[in-house]
């Protein structure tokens, strides 16, 4: 039987560590849906057009080289504001959430559009400081030359931008628990999604 785990929020809001914690957790198959739209990014990036980049989309490219550099992060959210960019990338998102076993999906509309039906919707949530600051000093251990006040202004434009765009626009869904884990450790982040997984599994 499936039972699938909707987690939504905007970026370094600690989605990824939650989402890998709560399938790692119950033995769900987990399933980055950022990584689809990085991949595109990166397809555009290196001359390709957005749409074709969507539909030609296979598994191997979301383990390409450089998904997780700013670059390609601005590349996928500017690819993420055209409807049939992201209606190309609908079914397969679908079939993974409908895997046996379990499923855990992470990203911006998961709860809204992708599996308005989900059996828990997680909004995970923190302020901009907060989250720029983790994005930082992510990067600084990456390598990646940035300041603060750059991961932060690019935080916000990408928040601008996931929450305006027309088509699947970044909000929690009606039904979402929202945990803002501004001022909570990553242990506290993890145990509050857990509980909320563990509650719904037993209703
Ligand atoms: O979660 P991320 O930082 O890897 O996402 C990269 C971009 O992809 C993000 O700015 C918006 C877009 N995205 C989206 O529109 N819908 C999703 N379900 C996941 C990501």
């Amino acid at each position: 039987m499936s039972f699938t785990v909707a987690i939504d929020g905007p970026a370094a809001a600690g989605k990824g560590t939650i989402s890998r914690a709560v399938a790692d957790h119950f033995g769900f198959a987990h399933l980055d849906t950022g990584l689809l739209y990085r991949a595109v990014g990166k397809r555009v990036l290196d001359g390709e057009a957005a749409l074709d980049a969507a539909r030609g989309l296979v598994a191997e490219d979301l383990e390409a080289e450089g998904l997780r550099s700013p670059e390609v992060a601005q590349a996928a959210s500017r690819v993420a504001v055209d409807a049939d960019v992201r209606e190309a990338l609908v079914d397969f998102q679908r079939a993974f959430a409908m895997r046996s076993g379990g499923a855990v999906l992470d990203g911006r509309d998961i709860g809204t559009v992708i599996c308005p039906d989900a059996a828990v919707k997680l909004f995970v949530t923190a302020s901009p400081e907060v989250r720029a600051e983790r994005r930082y000093r992510e990067q600084v251990g990456n390598g990646h030359a940035a300041s603060y006040a750059e991961v932060l202004a690019d935080v916000r434009a990408r928040d601008e931008r996931d929450e305006s765009r027309a088509a699947a626009p970044l909000k929690p869904a009606p039904d979402a628990v929202t945990l803002d884990t501004s001022h909570l450790s990553i242990d506290e982040a993890v145990a509050a999604a857990l509980a909320v997984v563990t509650k719904a599994r037993g209703a």
